[in-house]
């Protein structure tokens, strides 16, 4: 699926793109062009980041462990 029209890229380039090692918009958008001409595609991209970067993936488990570990302090 095309992501963003203007430079041609689908969401396939976008994924490689954060496998390669892309860790945020800027990084997608200077490996693969997209978001450079228009912007309307920058949530597309900050979407996918958001649901496919590791280190980001990491960050939510570590928050959504965080109000257990509030629970276990405060039963002590
Ligand atoms: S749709 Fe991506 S820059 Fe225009």
């Amino acid at each position: 699926m095309y992501v963003c029209h203007c430079n041609v890229v689908t969401d396939r380039d976008i994924l490689e793109s954060i496998a390669n090692g892309a860790r945020c918009v800027a990084d997608v958008a200077r490996d693969t062009g997209a978001g450079r001409t228009c912007g309307n595609c920058i949530s597309s991209l900050r979407e996918l980041v958001c649901q496919h970067c590791p280190v980001r993936a990491e960050r939510r488990a570590e928050t959504a462990a965080e109000p257990e570990l509030g629970v276990a302090g405060a039963a002590r």
